[in-house]
């Protein structure tokens, strides 16, 4: 039975030494939490690290580490700590991490880190591929193992992988700086499925995707010249249950049963009953905004000094990725304020902050959860923030009130909380003030909405439905109407090719023969080229023709030598073989003089376009325009100028980045067609890569071997990947001809 392999960097259960003996405890931060109860209730294996160097495990419990990992269905990646200092300290958290939550001032461009990032990478790939089966589901997350997915499917072309990205994807303009860029985007394609928690994150990475590799993205859909890779929204849920049980369970705990932690916060809330808890949960990370809400709290306490004694910040941080000098700065930092804060206000009988450093049992969080009256939590980048959803989870009887930052992935489906701009602390104190006086009934009316949309979108449905959709693309790969020109494909083709004696070869020009260049009159045919059509030309009971949207006279001058037959301009002329040019269509051109200057303006407008003037026909091309701009001011173009021909028997086509304007009723699917009028072909190929040779593909007969250059939507009956493909097909032409 297949399985789904997840992998991330770090394992959802955490293992280290404590006296020569191995201890294990479970994971921090969202992605481990989040995914452990799909992992526990699925069919599925987890690869990653244990958190333990491979130095630091003594010889004799090499083998318990992986025994350990063993009993919760988990494989152990071992790193030594010379990878950890490159991949994991190195380039994952100095550069990416900060990149990535745009804080581009710490973010490091270390080609050494980058060189241990690769390395590692293709370590976890390797152990991916050694439990790899047919027919699994891989599963790869987050920013640690950008490059897995495209390892993976060098080594598995057909492998099921989805990719989930936990952290924000910064918009274009800063990614941009990245100086791995273009790698990184290719390490992330390999993934048949990419998901982000937001829209807006996803949106960047298209974005990124269309600008940098200047792949086709049409809506959620990047077509690479094999594939097509889905880009998509899931917003991560939490195990809802486990946590609104928790807390259920927390209430009915004897005096005996109840923790130390909550002995001293029920001790408080008896001597102070109308006092509030403000609480606040955070790995210690320069990104969770920890510093501006200390000096929020600080700003609120200075303009607001009746709360003095009033309030209080329960603060949590858990330490986290010690070794990067960031994060120990940040550790001193908070020391330093939460140090002058409490000098600054502290009472004899009060602090307003207590401030815990330190990692916690699950049954202290949920002490903590259920105790404090509101939850503060102001990253300034936050990729979906899980404490936010756990905060809410656990107030089963309703009240307590969420400040959340806008920053946070989590803000956009939270909406019935306070949210706030976390550099804005005049927002901030507001905020506090009006979580303190907020009504009971209009605290409970806000929870029970969120507490709602929790319930139902939970970690297991939002597992289950990246796998659905994982699931899906490939289904819809298998479906995929039009078949690859594979080697046995091949094979058939070639002995329908040697067994016919009458045959018709219609090649399109751009994007099938040669590949597109920057301009036009850069794409002249190439000697092979021109020696390969030569040769099919001169086979007896072949005959070939070239059939473009391109004007007659550029046509005509490349293949002034070989006298192929020529079609240009989608049908308007005809060059036949041996003759001169005729014209094929009643066609008009006194029309463009009134449409040339609709395009000049958007050629001013849009930089790196340009126009194409035929005889018959404008063509206005956008391939070197900003690849957004240059389809919005497609789309717009396209409107303006069906308003303005029509009635005038003229269409706009729309092809591969360029949109044409000619006569109606003239199209390849026409003139393909005219030329079986006088012979009886036994072998009929029509091959082209763009929306203008579906007409042909529409059009010959049933029986003709249609094929389309590129993953696209097609009618054609076949496909092949490119221009390297079409050129195979024709060589062996040559040779079965
Ligand atoms: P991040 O993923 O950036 O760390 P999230 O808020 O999304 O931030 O996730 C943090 C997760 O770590 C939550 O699921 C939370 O319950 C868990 N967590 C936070 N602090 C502790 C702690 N002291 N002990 C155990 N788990 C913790
Ligand atoms: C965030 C990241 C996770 C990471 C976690 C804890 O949630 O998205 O990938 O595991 O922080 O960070 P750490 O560096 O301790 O694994």
């Amino acid at each position: 039975m297949s399985k789904t392999i997840i992998i991330s960097n770090r394992l959802p259960l955490q293992i280290s030494l404590e006296n020569d003996d191995l201890k294990v405890s479970p994971s921090v931060g969202g992605l481990a939490t989040g995914l452990k109860s799909f992992h526990r209730d699925g069919d599925s294996i987890w690869i990653g690290w244990t958190g333990l160097t491979e130095e630091e495990i003594p010889e004799h419990l090499k083998e318990d580490v992986k025994e350990k990992a063993k009993e919760e269905a988990c494989i152990s990646v071992n790193l030594n700590q010379e990878e950890l200092d490159g991949f994991y300290y190195g380039f994952s958290n100095r550069t990416i991490w900060p990149l990535f939550h745009y804080f581009m001032e710490f973010t490091e461009a270390d080609k050494e880190h980058w060189e241990t990032y690769k390395r590692v990478n293709q370590k976890y790939a390797d152990i991916i591929l050694e439990h790899y089966e047919d027919g699994d589901h891989i599963w790869v997350h987050d920013y640690q193992l950008l490059l897995v997915p495209n390892m993976i499917r060098e080594q598995q072309p057909d492998a099921i992988i989805g990719f989930f990205n936990h952290i924000p994807f910064p918009s274009y303009e800063v990614f941009r700086t990245l100086p791995w860029r273009e790698e990184v985007l290719k390490g992330m394609l390999g993934a048949d499925l990419i998901g982000f928690h937001t829209y807006d994150y996803e949106r960047h990475f298209l974005s990124s995707v269309s600008r940098i590799l200047r792949h086709q993205v049409d809506f959620n859909e990047v077509a690479l010249p094999d594939r097509i890779v889905k880009v998509d929204s899931f917003p991560m849920g939490i195990d809802y249950n486990k946590f609104e049980s928790a807390a259920l369970n927390h209430f009915e705990n004897t005096a005996e049963e109840q923790s130390e932690l909550q002995r001293r916060l029920d001790h408080h809330l008896e001597a102070t009953p109308d006092a509030k808890l403000i609480l606040s949960i955070d790995r210690l990370d320069y990104t969770k905004g920890i510093a501006n809400r200390l000096r929020a709290f600080e700003y609120f306490l200075d303009n607001s000094p009746r709360y003095i004694e009033k309030i209080r910040l329960v603060m949590l941080a858990v330490p986290s990725r010690s070794n990067v000098p960031q994060y120990q700065r940040l550790k001193r930092e908070i020391d330093e304020l939460v140090g002058r804060i409490n000098g600054k206000f502290s009472t004899v009988s009060w602090t307003p902050i207590w401030y815990f450093y330190r990692s916690m049992p699950f049954e202290n969080l949920i002490d903590l959860y259920t105790s404090c009256d509101i939850a503060l939590l102001t990253p300034i980048r936050d990729g979906m923030n899980l404490v936010a959803k756990e905060y809410v989870a656990t107030r089963t009887n309703h009240t307590g009130v969420l400040i959340l930052s806008e920053m946070a992935g989590a803000a956009q489906e939270m909406n019935e909380a306070l949210i706030i701009n976390p550099n804005n602390f005049d927002q901030i104190a507001g905020a506090i003030e009006q979580a303190i006086n907020m009504p009971e009934e209009e605290q409970m009316q806000r929870m029970k909405m969120l507490q709602k949309r929790l319930k139902r979108y939970s970690v297991e449905k939002w597992a289950q439905d990246f796998m659905k959709t994982l699931r899906n693309t490939k289904a819809n790969r298998d479906s995929f109407k039009s078949i690859r020109i594979n080697s046995e494909v091949s094979e058939t083709l070639m002995e329908e090719y040697s067994k016919a004696n009458r045959r018709v070869l219609f090649l399109d020009y751009d994007g099938t023969l040669v590949n597109f260049t920057d301009k036009p009159e850069h794409a002249s045919p190439d000697e092979e080229l021109k020696e390969m059509i030569k040769t099919l030309h001169n086979q007896e009971g072949t005959d070939v023709v070239l059939i473009s949207g391109r004007d007659k006279d550029t046509l005509g001058d490349w293949w002034k030598e070989t006298k192929v037959e020529l079609i240009s301009e989608h049908g308007v002329w005809m060059r036949k073989s041996d003759k001169d040019w005729h014209l094929a269509e009643n066609v008009r051109s006194d029309w463009m003089g009134a449409v040339r200057p609709v395009i000049e303006n958007f050629v001013d407008r849009t930089p790196g376009t340009f126009i194409e003037e035929k005889n018959y026909s404008l063509a206005w091309h956008f391939r070197k325009a900003d690849p957004e701009l240059g389809e919005i001011r497609a789309n717009e173009l396209s409107n303006v100028l069906k308003e303005l021909i029509s009635n005038h028997g003229l269409s706009v086509l729309e092809g591969n980045k360029v949109l044409e304007i000619k006569s109606s009723g003239v199209n390849k699917g026409k003139a393909s067609n005219k030329k079986l009028v006088d012979t009886q072909y036994d072998f009929i190929f029509a091959i082209g890569d763009d929306w203008t040779d579906e007409y042909m593909f529409r059009e010959l007969p049933e029986e003709a071997y249609t094929v389309k250059v590129g993953i696209k939507k097609t009618s054609a009956r076949f496909y092949v990947e490119d221009t390297k493909r079409v050129r195979e097909i024709l060589q062996k032409f040559i040779e079965n001809g």
